[in-house]
């Protein structure tokens, strides 16, 4: 999978998509994440990505020709299956959002800045709207990075065991239950009995009973209750 990021803030982006298992996909060959500076886009002296709004309204907003130029440019490449504006006001990312994506050969992520961007961009480029949550960050990059680590997590052979990324919370709409590991006793606190049994399948029906009293008692929601 290839994901290409645009953004006029590129430096918020090298670490966290030069860690863990980001670094170790792109290691592997199973994602190409490439991030492109939408200054390199621009044509005047100042590198200009945005201008003030028509209407008087404060605040900066992102130009429609820099994007446009990038766009069109990684268009010629290849064809794209999204092209994603991170946004507050965007359709709220989920598991099965990140599922979907992550079946896809490429995608777009577009980070917004300032007041937002020109709509025409939203007119005529994009594909989908993602927000990460109701709350308003400064820019769109760390909502990118987000996005592109729940969705490339679930490539097929990233996570070295495959089972652990189907058995994350939220993968069946519940929780994930407690995990425990050595010393089984730390200064009397204790593992439950039964992880130390051997006894795979009340292992297993212990699991779901656990995850299913948090999902009940923290995230009701995800049951519909
Ligand atoms: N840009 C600023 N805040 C955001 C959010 N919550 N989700 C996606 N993009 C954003």
């Amino acid at each position: 999978m290839r994901i290409d990021i645009l953004t006029v803030m590129p430096e918020m982006l090298e670490s966290p998509l030069n860690c863990s298992i980001l670094k170790r996909a792109q290691e592997k060959g199973l994602a190409q994440i490439c991030v492109h500076n939408l200054r390199d886009y621009t044509h005047d002296r100042h590198r200009k990505v945005d201008d003030y709004p028509f209407g008087g309204e404060a605040g900066m907003v992102m130009k429609v020709q820099p994007v446009d130029e990038c766009i069109t440019q990684l268009r010629v490449e290849r064809d794209y299956d999204e092209v994603i504006f991170v946004t507050p006001d965007g359709k709220t990312f989920d598991q099965p959002t990140a599922n979907a994506l992550s079946l896809l050969d490429n995608i777009i992520l577009l980070c917004g800045h300032y007041k937002g961007i020109d709509y025409r961009i939203r007119e005529h480029f994009v594909t989908r709207e993602i927000s990460i949550g109701d709350y308003v960050l400064t820019g769109g990059e760390l909502p990118a990075a987000v996005i592109a680590d729940a969705v490339v997590r679930l490539i097929p052979g990233v996570i070295g065991d495959e089972q652990s990324a189907l058995s994350d919370s939220f993968q069946d709409n519940l929780l994930a239950p407690p995990v425990y590991t050595r010393p089984a006793d730390y200064k009397g606190w204790k593992v439950p009995d039964i992880l130390l049994s051997g006894h795979q399948a009340k292992i297993d029906q212990w699991r779901y009973d656990q995850a299913l009293e948090r999902t009940r008692r923290l995230r009701p929601d995800l049951l519909g209750e």
